[in-house]
């Protein structure tokens, strides 16, 4: 492709709905032209997790991408296209992020998805790559890839799409029941409260700082509301730069991402909101130093 042409990328692992085409769309404001992938990723993961009832609605999907625009789109027709049967020697281990709290949920995530983005990168080779706020911590991670090992690739973090009710869309809703999708969006009035929570205490006077507890206590108290909440698996309140946890916020300086991640039923659902200066880091488009 002529180097000048600015190309956008959205990988994706199919199962698309607004979100995804909400990347697409804001991808074909700012390139020439827009390239996708759809491959869904056995190495990100875990044993017992979903792969094998991951929804698969290639049709679909193709036919979405195209009428926003996509030009190219990247489907392996099998795994091997990707990892050989013969096994790979080299990946990209993000070692530190084994440790934060969706790192720990999920032991082989991160690594599945740094090495997929960079094979992806290294196949589309597109000057921009756009990625949905509601994985944060792997658009943090991507971020941190393409710096740390010099890829020459811009990342645009595009903010969570939400139903009506403020539940962030994502593939795996459709496995709520219809019980549960109608008390799905307690994450989002949780996290709501805790980004409240931070910035009341911010603008309270004092030094501005907000202790980790009273936030995560903001958030326990709205999901202990709902009896249909199994488990609360974490609720995280992190640095924006590397996900490592915060013992205080202050909103303009330390900023915070609040992010949770719990169970209604079986069901395993995450989400995110931004205070302060997370918000400028996240989606600003231009390079950041650490
Ligand atoms: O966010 C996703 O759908 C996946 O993690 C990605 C980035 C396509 C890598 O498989």
């Amino acid at each position: 492709m002529d180097k000048n042409i600015r190309l956008g990328f959205v990988p994706t692992m199919g199962a698309l709905h607004e979100g995804h085409i909400s990347l697409v769309n804001k991808a074909m404001t700012e390139c020439d032209a827009v390239a996708s992938s759809i491959f869904v990723n056995p190495t990100q993961f875990s044993k017992g997790e979903d792969l094998d009832k991951y929804p698969r609605t290639m049709e679909k999907d193709v036919s979405m991408l195209s009428a926003a625009g996509v030009e190219f789109v990247f489907a392996p027709g099998s795994t091997d296209e990707l990892y050989p049967s013969s096994g790979s020697l080299c990946h990209v281990e993000p070692a530190a992020f084994s440790r934060i709290c969706e790192g720990v949920a999920r032991p082989e995530f991160f690594r599945g998805v740094a090495t997929i983005v960079c094979k992806l990168f290294n196949i589309v080779q597109p000057t921009v790559a756009y990625f949905g706020q509601k994985d944060i911590s792997q658009c943090i991670l991507v971020k941190r890839m393409v710096q740390d090992l010099n890829m020459p690739v811009e990342i645009r973090v595009c903010e969570t799409m939400r139903e009506v009710d403020g539940l962030a869309m994502s593939s795996r809703n459709t496995y709520l029941s219809p019980d549960e999708r109608k008390v799905a969006n307690i994450l989002y009035r949780a996290l709501c409260a805790g980004k409240a929570a931070c910035n009341n205490n911010s603008s309270a006077g004092g030094s501005g700082f907000v202790s980790r507890d009273v936030i995560s206590a903001a958030v326990t108290d709205v999901l202990k509301t709902e009896p249909m909440v199994s488990k609360i698996e974490y609720i995280s309140i992190a640095s924006h730069r590397d996900m490592k946890e915060l013992d205080s916020v202050k909103a303009d300086t330390t900023g915070a991402v609040i992010s949770s991640a719990i169970r209604l039923g079986n069901v395993r659902l995450i989400d995110n909101l931004l205070v302060g200066a997370s918000e400028n880091y996240i989606y600003s488009q231009a390079e950041q130093s650490l």
